[in-house]
């Protein structure tokens, strides 16, 4: 059982964001009652886990729920998701965590290099240490995922976490379907486009110089922040969320949290008032009408398919 909103720390914590401000959006997820981190061994080159290491020390390890990964490189020679690297990985990230388990553990991404027994029989063995409570997955195609299912004399999936959002719906053909049929929940990554969906991003207008998209480090994967069609639409968004007395945010988490298989929405915030923007999703109902005003706004700038286009 997880929030239905949660704390990520991808691109903005142990790097980006300053130090006092990423201490004060922890403080206020917390306070909100938000209850699952996600982070990753790669964020900030293991500075993520340092830092959630750091300021998660002093609370206690029952109030929250914690989750990594592992998959990307580490280093020249560490990666993917071998015997080896699974046994390497999770002592790494508890020891940057400063904690004895992590409550999920999940494979980044597929890995294509090692035998899916290998890396079952190993996560099996992390769990079996008590190292990791649960396993999950994230942007696994639906094959392996049922041929991990499938697999007997090991620790099972609980968990996947794919992006998904309004304008990133790939999910709802193959991994949301699979996943219901194999008791599996979504955790969703970039359920905001990655601030898209705030309507922060005006078209025709250079974005806004203390936004991820106008960042030196963090504007990457923020191709779409410039697809002008796609900024106007969003803005037709608004008159939608303020009709039912929302912000944007919170009617772009509301709607990725209508799929009953979603548990959590994972956000990112650079600000406490983020958080708190974005905790207020959290039990907000969109009715048939509000869906399919959406669908009609947002026209063919929905995507659907094609390679995932962050490697967070
Ligand atoms: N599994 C994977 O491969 C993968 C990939 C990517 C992410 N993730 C996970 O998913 C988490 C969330 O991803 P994300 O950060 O891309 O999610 P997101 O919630 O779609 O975008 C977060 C960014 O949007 C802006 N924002 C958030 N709330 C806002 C609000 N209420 N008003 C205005 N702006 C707001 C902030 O950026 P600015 O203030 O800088 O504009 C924030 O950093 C990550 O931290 C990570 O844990 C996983």
């Amino acid at each position: 059982m997880v929030s239905e909103i949660s704390l990520g720390s991808w691109m903005t914590y142990g790097g980006s964001v300053e130090r006092e401000r990423a201490e004060a959006c922890v403080a206020k997820a917390f306070e909100l009652g938000i209850d699952l981190i996600d982070t990753a061994n790669v964020y900030s080159g293991g500075g993520a886990e340092e830092f959630l290491g750091e300021v998660l020390a002093d609370r206690s390890r029952d109030s929250y729920v914690l989750a990594t990964k592992l998959f990307f490189p580490m280093s020249e020679s560490d990666r993917g998701l071998s015997r080896e690297q699974v046994a390497k990985q999770i002592d790494a990230s508890l020891r940057r965590l400063r904690t004895d388990h992590v409550d999920l553990y999940q494979c980044h991404r597929y890995d294509w290099d090692t035998p899916l027994e290998e890396t079952m029989e190993a996560l099996t063995e992390v769990v079996r240490q008590g190292k990791a409570r649960y396993l999950g997955f994230s942007e696994w195609p639906e094959g392996k995922i049922r041929e991990a299912r499938a697999m007997g004399g090991v620790e099972h999936f609980v968990s996947s976490q794919p992006q998904y959002s309004m304008i990133w719906r790939g999910p709802e053909r193959d991994v949301i379907p699979a996943s219901r049929e194999l008791g599996i929940s979504q955790i969703v990554w970039s359920p905001l486009g990655q601030g898209i969906l705030t309507g922060k991003y005006q078209p025709g207008e250079p974005p806004p110089g203390d936004s991820r998209a106008a960042h030196e480090r963090m504007s990457y994967f923020m191709d779409r922040a410039a697809d002008q069609a796609l900024l106007e639409r969003v803005q037709r968004l608004r008159p939608v969320a303020e009709e039912l007395g929302l912000s944007m945010a919170q009617l772009a988490l509301a709607w990725v949290l209508r799929e009953e298989n979603v548990a959590s929405a994972i956000i990112g915030a650079t600000r406490p008032e983020q958080v708190e923007d974005n905790a207020a999703a959290s039990g907000v109902a969109l009715d048939a009408a509000t869906l399919e005003r959406i669908d009609e706004i947002l026209g063919d700038s929905v995507r659907w398919d094609g390679p995932a286009s962050a490697r967070g």
